[in-house]
């Protein structure tokens, strides 16, 4: 594995990944190529390629080069602007850079949003993964590795984990077409044999999170004094990841895993929502008032938790730290990156928060 295809790598995990990359296995060319949506951010990696002026971020703000250019450091990093479903530019760019590994994180990666505009769901999260699919087979990559969650099992009772085995049952339109993801990649290793890999990981934390999931949208409320909006009850159970944990995971899959092989990656930290906001407040000094019960999410996922024993057996991963560890870093990153979160809550944010919580 020497020049990887990290879809979507401007996003959040993405861009964890990739600093990861660059910083441990620097030996690897790493082609970055994502089309900016809303939650794609050349901030994220901007202090180690270069390149993440303020204006870069989202479609449409700043033009971005459409070819593949090399940064100001030098680093075996390239950035490409564009779509997943543009199957002329996915050939082009395997093809220029020998690339040898895919790895799929690029998404429409949020459950409240699928709700109210599932069509781009479909688009990105199913044509476009086909349309990496059929580039990866019809170039012989070596390796496909599909960045698939835990959301494709369903929801859980107050008992039990989900495991590799736990038959696919989708409850949002998200998750469904994440679901019809993993489905066609493992398709295309049947019938054509793609040597692929499917990751389902639980809820990740950590640095560079888009401010629409729970975690980052709390710190940022609390530390304004704003309300924070707990869905229904709060007593939803969510299965907590430090992101450079599901990084490390995924790179042990790319070393040690056989073709076709599917992990489950979790941290091994179910939590109550509202005792992940109760954790935050605490943190932050802010009072219990700031909490605020709004109308759950339809159809809403009541408890999540991963059975991670397989990658843990086979391949020799482990997490590295604890939920307090990692929300302490986490709370400690935003209160640290203040520009950071003060240029993505500016603008199209706004309206988005607005049409989510106004009348909720
Ligand atoms: P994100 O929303 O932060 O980032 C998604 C990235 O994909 C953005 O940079 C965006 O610009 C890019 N993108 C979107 N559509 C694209 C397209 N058509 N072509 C190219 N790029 C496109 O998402 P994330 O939280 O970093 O999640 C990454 C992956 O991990 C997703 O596949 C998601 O389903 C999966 N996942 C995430 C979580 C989580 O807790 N965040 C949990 C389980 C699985
Ligand atoms: P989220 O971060 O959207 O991830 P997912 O829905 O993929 O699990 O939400 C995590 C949990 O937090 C989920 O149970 C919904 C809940 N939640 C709130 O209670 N309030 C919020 O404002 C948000 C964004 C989420």
């Amino acid at each position: 594995m020497k020049n990887i295809l990290v879809t979507g790598g401007a996003g959040f995990i993405g861009s964890n990944f990739i600093r990861m990359v660059l910083t441990e296995h620097p030996d690897c060319l790493v082609v970055n190529l994502d089309k900016l949506t809303y939650a794609g951010n050349l901030e994220n990696l901007a202090d180690l390629v270069g390149g993440g002026a303020a204006g870069t971020r989202g479609a449409g703000r700043t033009p971005v080069p459409q070819v593949p250019r090399v940064t100001a450091h030098d680093t075996p990093y390239r950035f490409v602007h564009g779509d997943i479903c543009d199957a002329a530019l996915v050939a082009r760019v395997i093809d220029e850079h020998h690339i040898d590994t895919i790895v799929n994180f690029a998404a429409e990666s949020h459950v409240d949003r699928s709700l109210t505009g599932p069509k781009i769901f479909i688009e990105t999260n199913v044509t476009g993964t086909l349309c990496l699919l059929e580039a990866a087979r019809d170039r012989n990559v070596d390796r496909f590795l599909q960045v698939s969650t835990d959301e494709v099992y369903g929801a859980l009772g107050p008992e039990g984990q989900f495991t590799e085995q736990t038959l696919l049952s989708p409850n949002s339109p998200y998750s469904a077409s994440k679901a019809a993801a993993d489905h066609l990649v493992r398709a295309f290793g049947h019938t054509w044999g793609l040597k692929y890999n499917i990751t389902r990981c639980s809820n990740n934390y950590g640095p560079y999170q888009f401010p629409e999931k729970l975690i980052p949208l709390m710190i940022h409320n609390a530390l304004h004094d704003k309300e924070l909006p707990v869905y229904g009850d709060g007593m939803q159970v969510r299965d907590w990841l430090y992101v450079y944990d599901h990084c490390t995971a995924i790179w042990r899959v790319l070393e040690r895993a056989a073709p076709g092989e599917i992990y489950n990656i979790g941290g091994c930290n179910e939590k109550a929502n509202l005792e992940v906001v109760n954790i935050i407040l605490s943190r932050l000094g802010k009072p219990q008032s700031l909490i605020r019960h709004v109308k759950d999410r339809p159809g809403h996922d009541r408890r999540y938790a991963i059975d991670a024993g397989k990658i843990i057996r086979e391949l020799g991963w482990k997490p590295s730290v604890t939920f307090e560890e990692g929300i302490a870093r986490t709370i400690d990153w935003y209160l640290a990156g203040g520009k950071w979160l003060a240029n993505v809550v500016s603008g199209a944010y706004q309206q988005y928060y607005e049409r989510m919580y106004a009348n909720r």
